[in-house]
């Protein structure tokens, strides 16, 4: 059956979106006019596949799927998580694997055992009230930060901090260090509810595609 609808991706701009592209080469489908590095356009079109492209920040990637304005995203787990979107996560894309940790200095482990009324900074509210709410029970401060979230208990901000680790170096920097382990992430494909019913083959079988060149 012809479609002549395009299908829309919503990629979280930077790595996320390069690794992304890098994938769907691998499955044959490619976007030529996204490698224009001068290019202002937003929007970009492969027209033999009907497929549409555009970058977005990484928080409103969940956004525009859940309302449909794309039909698939591309997000960090962390994102997905953070933003709560009625979004089908379909696929684990396998790269940019870190983890989710509450972390500190090691005097803090002190405060996590003891379920004590710490203070938790974060660019992450929401993953850090449902850890220590839900998970761990133990009732906390989160204070919302924006970035550079490692000053939190270098300045006296906050006890911990719950953040992304990758590597390790930039607790390590800052005499910090992982206290607790809350999830892995990784970039995750997803999909919007409405269009896995009226596109289910098409979606499927990018999916399955994708399946096939992400080790
Ligand atoms: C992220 C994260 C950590 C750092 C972890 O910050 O928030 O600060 O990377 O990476 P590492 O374990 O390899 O050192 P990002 O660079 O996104 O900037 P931000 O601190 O302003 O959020």
């Amino acid at each position: 059956m012809s479609n002549d609808r395009y299908l829309t991706f919503a990629l979280a701009k930077g790595r996320l979106a390069e690794k992304t592209l890098e994938l769907l080469e691998k499955t044959g489908i490619t976007c030529e006019e996204m490698k224009d590095k001068g290019s202002r356009k937003l929007i970009f079109v492969n027209e033999e596949r009907k497929l549409k492209f555009f970058l977005a920040k990484g928080p409103d990637v969940p956004t525009y799927v859940e309302y449909g304005a794309a039909d698939i995203g591309v997000a960090g787990k962390d994102t997905i998580l953070e933003e709560n979107r009625r979004v089908y996560e379909v696929l684990d894309l396998g790269f940019g694997q870190c983890r989710m940790c509450v972390c500190g200095p090691a005097a803090a482990g002190e405060l996590l055992l003891h379920h004590e009324r710490i203070r938790v900074a974060s660019k992450y509210p929401v993953i850090a009230r449902d850890y220590f709410y839900n998970k761990k029970h133990q009732t906390v401060d989160i204070i919302k930060l924006n970035g550079s979230v490692e000053l939190g208990p270098i300045v006296g901000l906050s006890d911990v901090i719950v953040d992304i680790v990758e590597t390790g170096s930039t607790l390590k920097e800052n005499g910090l260090g992982v206290l607790e382990e809350i999830c892995p992430l990784s970039a995750r494909m997803i999909v919007n509810q409405v269009s896995m019913q009226m596109e289910t083959e098409r979606i499927r079988e990018i999916i399955t595609q994708l399946k096939e060149v992400c080790v």
